[in-house]
This record gives structure tokens, C-alpha cells and sequence, in this order.
């Protein structure tokens, strides 16, 4: 009997799904979608639930409607038991983890999980906490989690129907999309979505148009261009039509009002201004140029003006209608009614790396020249010289990182100090002096590697270096106490208080980033501040 690869299976982020898994599920939307205009009901109970007690729980800690109630109605089409939890009454209000509430409400038969909140990861996190809690109690199934939206982080189902919406003007072909992106590129969530989500389509052409103060943050623009994406940046409409080489795909966000600080909100006006579509563009558009908007538009100042609803721009009204169709079938997958013929690759992580990333060096093969390092006047009989520290940064760059080094690696005490060499290539480096009994372990020597990569750490006794370890950039850090993402909105930051152990992996141009929110950090940056 074949495996069904979908089943019980969470959806945090959008890469949670391999390329073929996303181009198996576009197939399957565009056979229930169909089904439902055709009325074709033996289809549709292919791919029905068709169970009451099927638990499908919906907590929405952050305000919602399309991703609500398409959801409620997708749920409701599978004929399970769909329920809501009251947020504004939960005793998440009372100061319970979200661990603990999501834990309990799992043990309630409820087998899938739709969560929309502020915290970004808290999916990732439930769906690493949930599996000990289904152990512990010997749950029949382990609850899945999808990402209804999470801060500014992802939004993966408003992806999958944002795709399916732009395949079916493509006559459902992946070999290629030119698209626009317009609008608050910084805050949307859908719109970063969109730096792993278009890697199913073969070449991939991305115009981004938002002022300076909305623009895409470079993280997301990194992995863009690392996905093989064409990148070009515009900061306005205008700016964008001068180009000549305009898509006809244009997918505008709104500006997320509700997450700026006060100086962009004092500019909102002109801001807005620049990502808003004006009647005097019309005949500058291509012809067969489609507008696409996850929605809500506000009210007073839609960045789609309301003209533009009753004419062959409007692909929004239906993309906002396929969400429901999306959402059954995401729901079909992951109860296992569908998905038993799928039989390609599975969710494909990026490959960080297992390389050994400390060193050691062999003496025994080193010139016979000795290297006698010393204490201020007097050479080190015993201690340990950490040298090659942040070479290439500024003598103050590198002193500061000396001294969160000294404190991370808690050699603040005793004797010893820090000093800054030029070498012939012109390049400072740092060199941590500490004379003493130092007894260093693979932790302590995994901690340099993590905070002071491309350095080299010499243990001297009786005036000899005895051992010498070169470090490389860790393809993970993780399991330190002292870590901390930057982001206060991440699930692993101490404001959230959900005790969450901060873990980060290497992304292929040499940073950090954290495995719950994302955000990219430098090797500096993880660390909580120190004295
Ligand atoms: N597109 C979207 O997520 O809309 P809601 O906020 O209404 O769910």
C-alpha cells in the first residue's frame, strides 16, 4: 500500500511543501474547482472528509475574514467538526503558554489546527511541541498546524491560492511568471511568502515597487535572487511604467497601518500615493494585464481604486474566491482523503551543511619556528590565545566583539587582555590573551566556533602551544542559553515568555536565521546583550 506523504502534516511556512508537492496540489484545486462549477458531486466526494468528528479547530488571535471564513467554509464543505476557539475569553488571556492551550485543545479530538496570530513561528514551535504532548498522552494522531498568518512573517495558504490564481491565467503553466509586487513590501506577509513560493514556477522575473520605507526587507531579496529570481526595485508606480518592460501581473498589498511606527505613519499620504494605481496609467498597461490584491483594501484609500472593479483588471474578486477552493483541498491533503498517488519528492530542506566546523590542527607538520605568545612583557607558560578574531572589521568593531567574546565564553576573570595587530595586507584582527588553567570542552569550543568563526584558539602549557583548532562558520547554533533573536515578535524572544530555545541555521550567503521567524542575523547579532 502506498504512503500518503501528505497526511498529519503541518504547513508553517511555504517550503513545507516540496515544489512537486505545490504543483500536485495546484492540479488537485484546479480538479475540485471544476467539480464545484460543474456540480459534479461524485468528484467532490473524492475528496471529502466526510467524517463528523474530524476535529478542524480554528484560533484566530489576530482579526481575519477571507482566511476565516474560507477556512470555516472549507471545513464545513467536508462535512467535519470545525470549531473556533473565543480568543478574547481563552485563558491565553490569563497568561497560559500557548504550548499548554494548543496542547489541551489537541487532546479534544482535534486533528488540524488553523492559527493566525501576531507571533511569528508560534506554527513551527506548536508543531515541534505538539509531538512530545501526543507521546505523553498516547494520542491516536499528532495535531497538525497550517499558518493562517503569522506577524510579518509568512502566510502560506493566501500563497497557494495567490499561485493557483495566477497559473489559472497562465493556463496553468509553471515555466514561467513575471510579477509585480506593489505596495508595503516590508510589513505584507504575503508578499514574503512569495520569495519561496514562486520557486514553482522555472524562471521567475520579480519587480519590486514600494518607497524606500516599504520596501522588501533584504532578507527576503537575498532569497529571491539565491531562488534564481530576477530582482529589479522601483520606488513607485510611476517610477515602474518609465521602465518599459512591465509585467502584466501586478499584485498590490496594503499598507499594514496597524504595524508601522509613528514616522512612516506621519508620511502615510505620501506614501501611499506612490504604490496606489490613478485612472491617468490605464493606457500604459499591457494588454491582458491582471490585478491581484490579497485583500482588504481600506476603505478610504484602496491602493486598487474601486473604478477599476468592473473591468478586465479584476482578478482579485476570483483569487479571494479560489482561497476556499485552495483550502479544501490543503484540508483533503492533510486528513489523508487525497494525496495516496502523489509519488514525488518530499518537502526538500535546505541543505545547511553537517561539514565539521572546528578543527584541529596538526603540530606536528608546523615549521619549526616557535611562536612564543606573551603576557604583556612575559611570554604565556600556560593559558590560551584566541587570535584572527573578526579580521577585516574596524579596530572598534573588533574590540566591542572582544568583549562579548571574553563574556560569552566566560573569560571576563583573571589575568590577561586584548590587543589589535595590522597585518601586511593592511587588515586588523583581534587577539584575546588569557593566561591561566583553562580547561575547554567540545561545548566551549562548539560556543568560539559560533561566536567567533575563522579564528584560532591555541592552548599553551609549559610555554608550548600543544593544541591549536582553526573555526569555520557552524551550519547551526543552537542549544545555548545566552542565544537570542533580535526579532521581539518571533516566538523565541524572551518578551514572548513561551521559554522557547532560540535556534539558527546558515543561509548560503554566510548569515543566520533564526529557524522560527526567519529573519537573518550576522554571528554578532544572536547573542543577549552582556554588561
Ligand atoms: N488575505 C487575508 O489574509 O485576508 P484576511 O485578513 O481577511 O484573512
Amino acid at each position: 500500500m502506498s504512503v500518503n506523504v501528505f497526511r498529519g502534516r503541518s504547513l508553517t511556512v511555504i517550503e513545507d511543501l516540496s515544489i512537486e508537492e505545490r504543483r500536485y496540489f495546484f492540479k488537485k484545486v484546479r480538479q475540485l474547482k471544476d467539480a464545484i462549477l460543474a456540480n459534479d458531486e461524485a468528484t467532490l466526494d473524492l475528496f471529502r472528509i466526510d467524517d463528523p468528528d474530524f476535529g478542524i479547530y480554528e484560533v484566530f488571535l489576530e482579526d481575519s475574514t477571507r482566511t476565516k471564513e474560507s477556512f470555516r467554509n472549507a471545513a464545513k464543505f467536508h462535512h467535519a467538526k470545525v470549531s473556533e476557539l473565543m480568543c478574547s475569553s481563552s485563558s491565553i488571556n490569563k497568561g497560559e503558554s500557548y504550548a499548554d492551550t494548543f496542547n489541551m485543545l489537541s487532546g479534544y479530538s482535534n486533528t488540524i489546527f488553523i492559527v493566525r496570530s501576531k507571533v511569528e513561528g508560534l506554527c513551527r514551535y506548536l508543531d515541534e511541541e505538539s509531538a512530545e504532548y501526543t507521546r505523553r498522552n498516547s494520542l491516536p494522531v499528532k495535531p497538525a498546524f497550517i499558518n493562517a498568518g503569522d506577524g510579518k512573517h509568512e502566510h502560506p495558504t493566501q500563497e497557494l491560492l495567490d499561485e493557483f490564481t495566477f497559473l489559472e491565467d497562465n493556463g496553468m503553466d509553471f515555466s514561467s511568471l513575471h510579477l509585480a509586487l506593489v505596495g508595503d513590501l516590508y510589513h505584507g506577509r504575503t508578499v514574503h511568502s512569495k520569495a519561496d513560493g514562486l520557486k514553482v514556477f522555472d524562471h521567475v522575473k520579480v519587480d519590486l515597487i514600494a518607497p524606500p520605507e516599504l520596501a522588501m526587507p533584504d532578507s527576503y531579496v537575498e532569497k529571491m535572487k539565491e531562488n534564481g529570481f530576477e530582482v529589479r526595485a522601483f520606488s513607485s508606480i510611476e517610477e515602474y511604467l518609465e521602465c518599459g518592460d512591465i509585467a502584466t501581473k501586478w499584485y498590490f498589498t496594503r499598507p499594514q497601518l496597524e504595524r508601522m511606527g509613528e514616522r512612516i505613519l506621519q508620511k502615510q499620504d505620501e506614501l501611499r500615493k506612490s504604490i496606489t494605481f490613478r485612472r491617468e496609467f490605464m493606457d500604459r498597461l499591457k494588454e491582458g494585464t491582471k490585478f491581484y490584491h490579497p485583500l482588504p483594501r481600506h476603505k478610504e484609500h484602496p491602493t486598487i481604486p474601486t473604478f477599476l472593479d468592473n473591468t478586465s483588471l479584476n482578478a482579485w474578486e476570483r483569487q479571494a474566491i479560489n482561497g476556499m477552493y485552495c483550502r479544501i483541498v490543503l484540508l483533503s491533503l492533510i486528513a489523508g482523503r487525497i494525496g495516496e498517488d502523489y509519488d514525488g519528492p518530499v518537502r526538500e530542506k535546505r541543505n545547511i551543511g553537517d561539514e565539521e566546523y572546528i578543527v584541529s590542527v596538526d603540530l606536528s607538520k608546523r615549521s619549526k619556528e616557535v611562536k612564543n605568545y606573551s603576557e604583556g612583557v612575559h611570554p604565556i607558560d600556560n593559558g590560551i590565545v584566541i587570535d584572527h578574531i573578526c579580521k577585516g572589521d574596524s579596530p572598534s568593531e573588533i574590540r566591542a566583539h572582544m568583549r562579548l567574546i571574553s563574556s560569552v565564553l566566560g573569560i571576563d576573570e583573571g589575568r590577561g587582555g586584548e590587543w589589535i595587530s595590522r597585518g601586511a595586507d593592511g587588515q586588523y584582527k583581534g587577539i584575546i590573551f588569557r593566561p591561566g588553567d583553562y580547561e575547554l570542552g567540545r561545548k566551549d569550543l562548539k560556543r568560539l566556533a559560533a561566536i567567533a568563526p575563522k579564528c584560532t584558539l591555541n592552548i599553551i602549557k609549559d610555554g608550548k602551544v600543544t593544541e591549536k583548532y582553526r573555526t569555520h562558520i557552524p551550519p547551526r547554533i543552537y542549544n545555548f542559553d545566552d542565544l537570542c533573536c533580535t526579532n521581539d515578535a518571533c516566538i523565541s524572544h524572551p518578551s514572548q515568555g513561551e521559554g522557547v530555545s532560540p535556534s539558527f541555521e546558515r543561509t548560503p550567503d554566510g548569515h543566520f536565521a533564526c529557524v522560527y521567524c526567519g529573519k537573518f542575523h550576522t554571528y554578532k547579532e544572536i547573542w543577549k546583550r552582556r554588561g
